[in-house]
């Protein structure tokens, strides 16, 4: 009986736990190179050969339209150009989270979690 009990409490604590939110994945695990305005400035930033560029302009460097796939890859480390810094990690080599399925171009794909929510937050830093 107390062991039942034991599983029923660890199983409540599982359920009620609040689902991180991408800013808060942002501010743990991104801050330290990209700022907590993800501008580029965080301390580590400064000691890294290549400076961390200012994420609210990915956009407008992009011609007004926000990247979705590019920025995943970046993130996961999928696809990333032959010069792009060895600094960040590639975060999909780490667990991610659950995959969830987005509509991708009429096409259902499978997307971690995590990605799909620090995806959407950078995307709605930008300006
Ligand atoms: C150890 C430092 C470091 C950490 C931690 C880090 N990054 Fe980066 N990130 C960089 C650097 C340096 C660049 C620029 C690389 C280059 O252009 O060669 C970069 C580039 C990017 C870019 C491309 C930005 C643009 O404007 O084109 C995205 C998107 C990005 N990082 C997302 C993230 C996310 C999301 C996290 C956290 C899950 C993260 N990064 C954690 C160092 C880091």
């Amino acid at each position: 009986m107390r062991y039942l009990m034991i599983v029923a409490a660890f199983t409540l604590a599982a359920c009620v736990e609040t689902p991180e939110s991408g800013a808060q994945i942002f501010a743990a695990e991104c801050a330290s190179c990209h700022g907590a305005d993800a501008r580029g400035d965080g301390p580590y930033a400064r000691g890294l050969e290549t400076a961390p560029p200012d994420m609210t302009t990915i956009a407008s460097r992009n011609g007004g339209e926000f990247p979705t796939d590019q920025v995943m890859s970046t993130i996961d480390g999928l696809q990333r150009d032959a010069h792009f810094s060895a600094a960040m990690p590639e975060f999909g080599a780490g667990d991610m989270g659950a995959t969830v399925i987005v509509e991708n171009n009429g096409l259902g794909t499978p997307v971690p979690t995590k990605l799909l929510l620090l995806t959407e937050y950078i995307e709605l830093l930008q300006r």
